[in-house]
Protein backbone atom coordinates (compact mmCIF):
# COMPACT_ATOMS: atom_id res chain seq x y z
CA UNK A 1 0.00 0.00 0.00
CA UNK A 2 1.03 3.52 -0.44
CA UNK A 3 1.04 5.38 2.83
CA UNK A 4 0.73 9.21 2.55
CA UNK A 5 0.89 10.94 6.49
CA UNK A 6 -0.71 13.31 7.55
CA UNK A 7 1.70 16.30 9.40
CA UNK A 8 -1.63 17.52 11.51
CA UNK A 9 -0.02 15.81 14.63
CA UNK A 10 3.18 16.92 13.93
CA UNK A 11 4.99 20.00 15.84
CA UNK A 12 4.41 23.38 13.57
CA UNK A 13 6.76 24.73 15.71
CA UNK A 14 9.60 23.34 13.06
CA UNK A 15 7.36 22.06 10.30
CA UNK A 16 9.97 22.09 8.01
CA UNK A 17 12.56 19.32 10.41
CA UNK A 18 8.96 17.32 10.60
CA UNK A 19 8.38 16.74 6.81
CA UNK A 20 11.87 16.31 6.23
CA UNK A 21 12.04 13.47 8.78
CA UNK A 22 9.28 11.58 6.81
CA UNK A 23 11.35 12.02 3.56
CA UNK A 24 10.49 8.28 2.30
CA UNK A 25 7.23 8.32 1.93
CA UNK A 26 5.82 8.80 -1.74
CA UNK A 27 2.92 11.17 -0.86
CA UNK A 28 2.22 14.04 2.30
CA UNK A 29 -1.52 14.25 3.30
CA UNK A 30 -2.66 17.44 4.04
CA UNK A 31 -5.40 18.09 6.41
CA UNK A 32 -7.49 21.35 5.35
CA UNK A 33 -9.69 22.27 7.91
CA UNK A 34 -11.97 25.60 7.65
CA UNK A 35 -13.51 25.92 11.39
CA UNK A 36 -17.18 25.17 9.05
CA UNK A 37 -17.02 21.85 7.77
CA UNK A 38 -15.24 20.32 11.15
CA UNK A 39 -15.26 22.44 14.19
CA UNK A 40 -11.18 23.05 14.04
CA UNK A 41 -9.49 24.87 11.66
CA UNK A 42 -5.82 24.22 10.23
CA UNK A 43 -4.04 25.65 7.09
CA UNK A 44 -4.97 26.67 3.69
CA UNK A 45 -3.28 26.59 0.10
CA UNK A 46 -0.55 28.26 1.44
CA UNK A 47 0.77 25.63 3.01
CA UNK A 48 0.83 23.63 0.00
CA UNK A 49 2.91 26.51 -1.75
CA UNK A 50 5.34 26.62 1.42
CA UNK A 51 6.10 23.09 1.52
CA UNK A 52 6.37 22.85 -2.27
CA UNK A 53 9.73 24.36 -2.14
CA UNK A 54 11.03 21.62 -0.28
CA UNK A 55 9.33 18.40 -0.64
CA UNK A 56 8.21 16.56 -4.33
CA UNK A 57 6.20 13.91 -2.55
CA UNK A 58 2.60 13.84 -4.18
CA UNK A 59 0.48 16.53 -2.64
CA UNK A 60 -2.69 14.56 -1.33
CA UNK A 61 -5.06 17.40 -0.40
CA UNK A 62 -8.12 16.60 2.28
CA UNK A 63 -10.27 19.37 2.04
CA UNK A 64 -12.36 19.39 5.15
CA UNK A 65 -14.17 22.59 4.18
CA UNK A 66 -17.77 23.81 3.16
CA UNK A 67 -17.81 25.42 -0.72
CA UNK A 68 -14.95 23.03 -1.97
CA UNK A 69 -15.51 24.09 -5.62
CA UNK A 70 -14.28 28.11 -4.58
CA UNK A 71 -11.12 27.02 -3.43
CA UNK A 72 -9.81 24.29 -5.78
CA UNK A 73 -8.43 26.54 -8.16
CA UNK A 74 -5.89 27.58 -4.93
CA UNK A 75 -5.16 24.07 -4.63
CA UNK A 76 -4.06 23.40 -8.38
CA UNK A 77 -1.94 26.32 -8.44
CA UNK A 78 -0.45 26.43 -5.25
CA UNK A 79 0.62 21.74 -6.53
CA UNK A 80 -2.17 20.01 -5.16
CA UNK A 81 -1.54 16.51 -6.81
CA UNK A 82 -5.22 15.59 -5.51
CA UNK A 83 -7.77 16.90 -4.19
CA UNK A 84 -10.28 15.28 -2.35
CA UNK A 85 -13.78 17.24 -1.14
CA UNK A 86 -16.35 15.83 1.08
CA UNK A 87 -19.52 14.67 -0.66
CA UNK A 88 -21.50 16.42 2.75
CA UNK A 89 -20.11 19.76 1.30
CA UNK A 90 -20.98 19.33 -2.19
CA UNK A 91 -23.97 20.60 -4.00
CA UNK A 92 -22.77 19.13 -7.24
CA UNK A 93 -20.38 16.18 -6.88
CA UNK A 94 -20.72 15.48 -10.76
CA UNK A 95 -19.54 19.09 -11.88
CA UNK A 96 -16.63 19.43 -8.63
CA UNK A 97 -14.89 16.34 -10.19
CA UNK A 98 -14.79 17.79 -13.89
CA UNK A 99 -13.67 21.02 -12.06
CA UNK A 100 -10.80 19.17 -10.46
CA UNK A 101 -9.82 17.38 -13.08
CA UNK A 102 -9.82 20.41 -15.69
CA UNK A 103 -6.11 21.49 -13.82
CA UNK A 104 -4.98 18.58 -14.45
CA UNK A 105 -5.19 16.94 -10.59
CA UNK A 106 -6.66 13.89 -9.42
CA UNK A 107 -10.13 14.23 -8.06
CA UNK A 108 -11.05 12.61 -5.15
CA UNK A 109 -14.30 12.64 -3.03
CA UNK A 110 -14.76 11.22 0.68
CA UNK A 111 -17.28 10.49 3.17
CA UNK A 112 -17.92 10.51 6.62
CA UNK A 113 -18.34 8.29 8.52
CA UNK A 114 -22.15 8.55 9.20
CA UNK A 115 -22.73 8.84 5.76
CA UNK A 116 -23.70 5.68 3.27
CA UNK A 117 -21.67 4.67 1.09
CA UNK A 118 -23.76 4.11 -1.55
CA UNK A 119 -24.57 7.62 -2.09
CA UNK A 120 -21.23 7.43 -4.04
CA UNK A 121 -22.57 4.73 -6.59
CA UNK A 122 -22.77 7.58 -9.58
CA UNK A 123 -20.08 8.73 -9.10
CA UNK A 124 -17.04 5.92 -8.79
CA UNK A 125 -17.02 5.71 -12.74
CA UNK A 126 -15.46 9.57 -12.70
CA UNK A 127 -13.73 9.92 -9.80
CA UNK A 128 -9.63 9.02 -9.15
CA UNK A 129 -9.72 8.22 -5.28
CA UNK A 130 -12.59 7.68 -2.91
CA UNK A 131 -11.23 9.02 0.63
CA UNK A 132 -13.16 6.40 3.45
CA UNK A 133 -12.81 7.92 7.00
CA UNK A 134 -12.39 5.59 9.64
CA UNK A 135 -12.61 8.63 12.18
CA UNK A 136 -15.00 11.69 12.67
CA UNK A 137 -13.01 14.31 10.58
CA UNK A 138 -11.94 16.84 12.80
CA UNK A 139 -8.69 15.74 14.84
CA UNK A 140 -5.78 13.24 14.77
CA UNK A 141 -5.25 10.57 17.59
CA UNK A 142 -8.68 9.28 17.25
CA UNK A 143 -9.92 5.47 17.64
CA UNK A 144 -10.30 3.83 14.15
CA UNK A 145 -14.36 2.83 13.34
CA UNK A 146 -14.28 -0.65 12.14
CA UNK A 147 -17.27 0.17 9.94
CA UNK A 148 -14.95 1.55 7.28
CA UNK A 149 -14.19 -1.71 6.42
CA UNK A 150 -18.04 -2.67 5.72
CA UNK A 151 -17.07 0.50 3.07
CA UNK A 152 -13.97 -0.41 1.53
CA UNK A 153 -15.28 -4.26 0.58
CA UNK A 154 -17.90 -2.51 -1.03
CA UNK A 155 -16.49 -0.51 -2.77
CA UNK A 156 -13.37 -2.70 -3.95
CA UNK A 157 -16.37 -5.42 -4.80
CA UNK A 158 -17.52 -2.28 -7.76
CA UNK A 159 -14.31 -1.31 -8.68
CA UNK A 160 -13.97 -5.09 -9.35
CA UNK A 161 -16.82 -5.94 -11.24
CA UNK A 162 -16.95 -2.52 -13.35
CA UNK A 163 -13.17 -2.80 -13.85
CA UNK A 164 -12.65 0.84 -12.40
CA UNK A 165 -9.67 2.34 -11.63
CA UNK A 166 -10.02 4.01 -8.31
CA UNK A 167 -8.28 4.34 -5.63
CA UNK A 168 -9.28 3.43 -2.19
CA UNK A 169 -7.72 5.78 0.57
CA UNK A 170 -8.19 5.14 4.31
CA UNK A 171 -7.48 8.45 7.06
CA UNK A 172 -7.87 7.90 10.62
CA UNK A 173 -6.73 5.69 13.43
CA UNK A 174 -4.36 3.97 10.77
CA UNK A 175 -1.28 2.12 12.96
CA UNK A 176 0.07 -1.64 11.97
CA UNK A 177 -2.87 -3.43 12.95
CA UNK A 178 -5.70 -1.51 11.42
CA UNK A 179 -3.44 -1.28 8.37
CA UNK A 180 -3.49 -4.85 7.57
CA UNK A 181 -7.39 -4.71 8.32
CA UNK A 182 -7.98 -2.09 5.99
CA UNK A 183 -5.75 -3.73 3.32
CA UNK A 184 -7.16 -6.99 3.46
CA UNK A 185 -10.34 -5.40 2.55
CA UNK A 186 -8.93 -3.96 -0.69
CA UNK A 187 -7.44 -0.37 0.74
CA UNK A 188 -4.74 1.00 -1.86
CA UNK A 189 -3.44 3.80 0.21
CA UNK A 190 -3.32 4.86 3.83
CA UNK A 191 -3.23 8.06 5.54
CA UNK A 192 -1.26 7.75 9.04
CA UNK A 193 -0.73 10.98 11.69
CA UNK A 194 -0.48 10.11 15.10
CA UNK A 195 0.93 7.45 14.87
CA UNK A 196 3.93 8.43 12.94
CA UNK A 197 4.97 11.54 14.49
CA UNK A 198 4.43 10.21 17.88
CA UNK A 199 7.60 8.32 17.53
CA UNK A 200 11.33 8.31 16.02
CA UNK A 201 12.02 6.32 13.42
CA UNK A 202 9.77 7.52 11.43
CA UNK A 203 10.94 6.40 8.01
CA UNK A 204 11.31 2.88 9.22
CA UNK A 205 7.54 2.63 10.66
CA UNK A 206 6.47 4.32 7.12
CA UNK A 207 8.51 1.50 5.13
CA UNK A 208 6.63 -1.28 7.25
CA UNK A 209 3.21 0.21 6.85
CA UNK A 210 3.52 -0.10 3.42
CA UNK A 211 4.60 -3.61 3.73
CA UNK A 212 1.99 -4.96 6.30
C1 LIG B 1 -8.78 13.88 10.58
C2 LIG B 1 -7.80 13.88 9.43
C3 LIG B 1 -6.90 12.67 9.44
C4 LIG B 1 -6.10 12.59 10.70
C5 LIG B 1 -5.40 11.26 10.77
O1 LIG B 1 -9.77 14.83 10.34
O2 LIG B 1 -8.49 13.86 8.21
O3 LIG B 1 -6.02 12.74 8.32
O4 LIG B 1 -5.14 13.62 10.73
O5 LIG B 1 -4.72 11.27 11.97
P1 LIG B 1 -4.56 9.94 12.83
O6 LIG B 1 -3.73 9.01 11.96
O7 LIG B 1 -3.84 10.42 14.05
O8 LIG B 1 -5.94 9.41 13.09
ZN1 LIG C 1 -7.17 13.61 6.33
Amino acid sequence: MICAPSFLSSDFTKLKDEILSIDQAKWLHFDVMDGRFVPNKTYNHMMVKEISEYSNQVFDCHLMIEEPEKFVENYAVSGANYITFHYEASKDSKTLIKKIKSYNVKAGISIKPDTDISVLKDLLKDIDMVLIMSVEPGKGGQAFLPSALDKINYLNNIRIKNNYDFLIEVDGGVNFDTAKMVKKAGADVIVVGSFIFKQENRNEIIMELENV
